[in-house]
């Protein structure tokens, strides 16, 4: 027989020597070097900081952070939209986890005599446009946010628009561009016009009213959305690093492939409330459909001089929507600034907004759609009641179709397949199995934000109203919602003429 001890010890000893040897190497190769100065300080051991905080990102939210604690988005949010998706049991035992007592909360004031089933009404759809050729009849008050192609891949992009059509609501294609996956599921489609107008661009970056005609000409495309700003990155343009603009993106966007592709921070052929206007009317009168416009509120006296505007050319010229993005929105890639501190959240701005169309007698003229984390039914109940029509979700379908919260959406490696172009990785990521799971996530949404209404005694959703909503306070007691944003009348300078006798 034989004897393996005297291979085993050598091949030991040989090891051992070889770990002694790389703990030398690394020992002179610390003290040596001058850009960490903890590795200086600390030879050796100080590397294992490093290690340390890596693994940290990824087992923090397995084994450390309670249900409420993390962000952008806490295990409790992330597990509702899972079970949503999966469409299992979406009950919860023993007791709330949410801590009620934090400002802000709100509280709906539920009937003593609630909606009996037999009584509530099915979900009503809202009509958006009424002055273009072909407005349209929005069947879902939730819907999917803004995303681009090339943020997302494809086989994301696939499912969002087979699980868009199986819940009838609509897709945003974001900035870059319609691609034919966008239109493969048979969804309806809000195509976003970025200030680099990918998808609708001539040779020099301009707006081309020829490629714009070829896209409204797709019945699917049912409203364009002029992009002023988003929530994550005010005042920057798109950033869409060059690792993930691949031949077909390229192709699509109309630009060069493998570049980083960085669009405007701005539209440089509007630089006040008036020029937004013509840009509105231009494209409505090019494509014959909707015409809306998404930013996040900062400041916000332009709004006014937009309404005065709109007045003076006519309720016709006034945009069809605007969609309010929140400050914590999210991207694929934005400055930590920007993301971080730059635009108003939705619990201010969304209010805000529909408080000053009201008092220019716009309320029914502009639809109001918010975005930014309103991915549970009792935040998207918020905001109907705060005044929104529509609500649209980025991240929460992200969690529909999988998305773990990794936070690598800007590095290529997502390790789900959504935001990566690397086809194995995309491998995970099967369009038929998810689009059913983006599917559940939005009606079994639209479900829960109904059993929210009938709790507070209305028919359906969008009858929810500020007086339904009381406001958390400091003090731990709430005030009513329409207390602390009060109905506004409309001007009387602007308040309907009254027929004449
Ligand atoms: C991966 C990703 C890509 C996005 N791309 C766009 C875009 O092209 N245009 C845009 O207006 N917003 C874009 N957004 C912002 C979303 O449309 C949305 O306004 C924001 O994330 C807030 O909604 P949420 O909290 O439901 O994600 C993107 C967001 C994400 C996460
Ligand atoms: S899993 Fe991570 S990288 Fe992928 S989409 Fe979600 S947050 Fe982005």
């Amino acid at each position: 027989m034989t004897n393996y001890l005297p291979i085993l010890a050598t091949t030991f000893i040989f090891l051992i020597g070889l770990a002694a040897l790389a703990l030398v190497v690394m020992f002179v190769v610390d003290v040596t070097q001058t850009s960490d100065a903890v590795r200086r300080n600390y030879p050796v051991i100080g590397r294992f900081r490093h290690v340390f905080t890596e693994l940290g990102e990824f087992f923090r939210q397995y084994f450390f952070a309670m249900d409420r604690e993390e962000m952008p988005f806490n295990r409790a949010e992330r597990d509702w939209i899972g079970r949503a998706a999966k469409g299992d049991d979406n009950t919860v035992a023993f007791g709330s986890s949410k801590m009620l007592s934090a400002p802000g909360t709100p509280i709906f004031v539920n009937c003593p005599f609630p909606t009996l089933d037999e009584d509530a009404y099915e979900v009503q759809p809202l009509l958006i446009g009424p002055y273009s050729e072909k407005p349209f009849n929005a069947p879902s008050f939730f819907n999917i946010s803004a995303m681009s192609y090339g943020a997302l891949s494809t086989p994301a992009v696939r499912a969002l628009s087979k699980g868009a059509k199986m819940a009838g609501c609509w897709m945003n294609t974001g900035e870059g561009g319609l691609s034919p996956y966008h239109l493969e599921g048979g969804a309806d489609i809000v195509f976003q016009i970025g200030t680099a107008k990918y998808g609708v661009r001539d040779e020099e970056g301009n707006l081309s009213d020829a490629k714009l005609k070829e896209v409204a000409a797709h019945e699917q495309v049912r409203m364009f959305e002029l992009k002023m700003s988003q929530g994550a990155k005010p005042g920057k343009g798109g950033i869409l690093p060059g690792s993930k603009v691949t031949p077909k993106i390229a192709a699509i966007r109309g630009i060069p492939e493998g570049e980083d592709s960085i669009s405007p921070n701005r539209h440089p052929e509007i630089n006040d409330a008036a020029s937004m206007l013509d840009m509105i009317n231009h494209v409505r009168d090019v494509t014959g459909k909707p015409v809306g416009f998404k930013a996040v509120v900062g400041s916000y006296g332009w709004l006014s001089t937009l309404a005065e505007e709109i007045h003076r050319r006519g309720i016709e010229s006034a945009p069809d929507f605007i969609t309010i993005d929140s400050g914590d929105g999210g991207t694929g890639a934005a400055p930590m600034p920007l993301m971080d501190n730059v635009g108003l959240v939705i619990k201010e701005s969304l209010p805000l907004v529909v408080d000053i169309l009201s008092e220019y007698g716009l309320r029914d003229r502009i639809r109001v759609i918010a975005s930014g984390k309103l991915v549970t039914p009792s935040e998207v109940a918020w905001a109907l009641a705060s005044g929104a029509d529509f609500i649209c979700s980025a991240r929460g379908f992200m969690f529909s179709l999988g998305c773990i919260q990794a936070l690598k959406c800007n590095k290529n490696t997502c390790p789900t397949g959504i935001t990566t172009h690397n086809k194995r990785l995309q491998k995970g990521l099967d369009p038929a199995n998810k689009a059913v799971k983006v599917a559940n996530f939005c009606k079994n949404m639209i479900h829960e934000v109904e059993v929210i209404s009938h709790s507070v005694g209305v028919g359906r959703p969008r009858l929810m109203k500020r007086k339904h909503v009381r406001i958390m306070q400091s003090d731990g007691t709430s005030i009513a919602m329409d207390e602390r944003y009060p109905r506004k009348e409309t001007l009387p300078q602007y308040a309907p003429k009254p027929a004449a006798e």
